[in-house]
């Protein structure tokens, strides 16, 4: 890597100045994740960074393809960076993630938008190559056929002094049959505790206050005979003041050992993701999840019996293929039952060569748009419910930011929180009173200082 990086930054140096890079990385934190490698590396080989595109030399859309609408999003940016082409023909245009990782995307993106120069996947590491090609030949280059590496993670370029992101696996082996997921970041692979290890001591010593541990199903995590209890545990034991969390956990791997390393960590937040995408067994079955209703209850009864005060938050598809409406009903009870501090809701969108793709859907669209409603307006009191129990308590809250003298930052439930202070508080930990609730925000005062 290093060898192609000096490469690159020979060719960039013969130019009058560094050339800058633009990236926007669409979709979850893992893609965001991938962006800060690509934008490390091409800062090691001697780029610039820019936050518009308009005046960068180099840019780069990393994109999602987890839902229709996001893909569409992208459609429409691509289009209109052929003003950006017209003015500087010189600009160099890619587009990543797991959007291009399908065939037939890369292939009508290839064909529609000519302004683009270059196509590759989720590996950072594949773009180096690519960009010496470019500069060399100025011909459309394209890689998505990467394969499923557990990429290095020298050069990592983070906008935040306070947060961080850290992987810990790659990929997805277990093929939910509406998700495009497996197919684009493949299959599972998990890294050593060392490196991960070693990565978050770099972070304490750097003074990051929270670290987000990344991996597409977390608890599945396994390498080195080191499960992820154990993992959570082995950093729970590194030195400095930070904490925890990790997204996204599935359910069918959220055993007791998971459940009690949390519980024993002071380090890891009180608050679990916990994805339930469906309340109806026939459906969970239909989504091959593999837990039923009855075991995710189960589940979130021992988690909250181990850890009193445990928030939990978690996803929810709306209209999944012949969802009826009694399967409807048993998402509400379990969100009545469970009472999540937040959930992420999405109408299904059906993703080609998946599955559930398949399924003639016979549910109408004007059904799954009144059941999102329903869930969304449940979830509202129980949101409002939930926040008011807060009034009097004391939460301790990462504080991310000031403006006009108030301070911004979230509770280990990743509940948002407002309190009165100075900017120099921004990444410290405060116990704030909590005086005041909306459905989404709490308000307080600190108590210590
Ligand atoms: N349609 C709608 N939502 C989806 N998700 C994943 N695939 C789909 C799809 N095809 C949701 C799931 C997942 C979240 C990241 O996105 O709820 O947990
Ligand atoms: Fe992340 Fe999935 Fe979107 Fe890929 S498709 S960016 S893994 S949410």
């Amino acid at each position: 890597m290093i060898e192609i990086l000096e490469k690159l930054s020979e060719t960039f140096s013969k130019r009058q100045s560094p050339p800058l890079v633009f990236l926007h990385s669409f979709g979850c934190r893992q893609n965001v994740s991938d962006g800060e490698s690509t934008v490390g590396l091409l800062v090691k080989a001697g780029c610039g960074v820019t936050d518009t595109p308009d005046n960068a030399d180099i840019i780069i859309y990393n994109t999602c393809a987890v839902r229709e609408n996001a893909e569409k999003h992208v459609y429409g940016v691509l289009g209109e960076l052929t003003h950006i082409k017209e003015r500087n023909p010189d600009v160099i245009i890619g587009v990543c993630g797991c959007m291009v990782k399908q065939k037939h995307v890369a292939e009508f993106i290839k064909k529609t938008y000519r302004h683009v120069d270059f196509l590759f996947g989720n590996n950072a590491e594949t773009l180096p190559d690519i960009l010496l090609e470019i500069l060399d030949k100025r011909t459309f280059m394209m890689n998505i056929n990467e394969p499923d590496i557990i990429p290095e993670r020298e050069f990592i370029q983070r906008k935040s002094k306070i947060f961080a992101d850290v992987p810990i696996m790659y990929g997805c082996n277990n093929f939910c049959t509406y998700c495009i997921v497996p197919y684009v970041r493949g299959r599972e692979r998990s890294r050593s505790p060392h490196d991960i290890i070693e990565e978050i001591k770099a972070l304490s010593k750097d003074n990051i206050k929270e670290i987000m541990l990344l991996g597409q199903n977390a608890n599945s995590y396994s390498s080195d005979n080191v499960d992820f209890a154990e993992l959570l545990l082995k950093i729970n034991d590194i030195d400095g003041d930070f904490r925890v969390r990790f997204m996204s956990p599935h359910p069918k791997d959220m055993g007791s050992d998971v459940l009690q390393a949390i519980a024993q960590s002071e380090k890891i937040c009180k608050h679990i993701h916990l994805p339930l995408q469906s309340g109806s067994n026939r459906i969970l079955e239909a989504m091959n999840r593999r837990y039923t209703k009855e075991k995710f209850l189960e589940t979130a009864d021992k988690a909250r019996s181990l850890m009193p005060g445990l928030s939990i938050s978690t996803d929810i598809i709306v209209g999944f293929p012949n969802e009826t409406a009694e399967d409807f009903e048993d998402t509400l009870d379990v969100v009545k039952t469970i009472g999540f501090t937040n959930i992420f809701t999405f109408i299904y969108s059906k993703r080609s060569g998946t599955k559930a793709a398949e399924i003639i859907d016979l549910t109408p669209k004007d059904e799954k748009t009144a059941r999102m409603t329903r869930l969304l307006s449940l979830q509202n009191e129980i949101s409002t419910k939930i926040m008011a129990d807060f009034v009097g308590k004391t939460v301790k809250v990462l504080i991310e930011e000031q403006k006009d003298g108030i301070l911004f930052g979230k509770s280990e439930h990743s509940i948002g929180v407002k309190t009165p202070g100075d900017p120099g508080e921004v990444g410290t930990f405060k116990d704030v009173k909590i005086t005041g609730a909306k459905r989404s925000e709490l308000y307080g005062e600190i108590v210590n200082s």
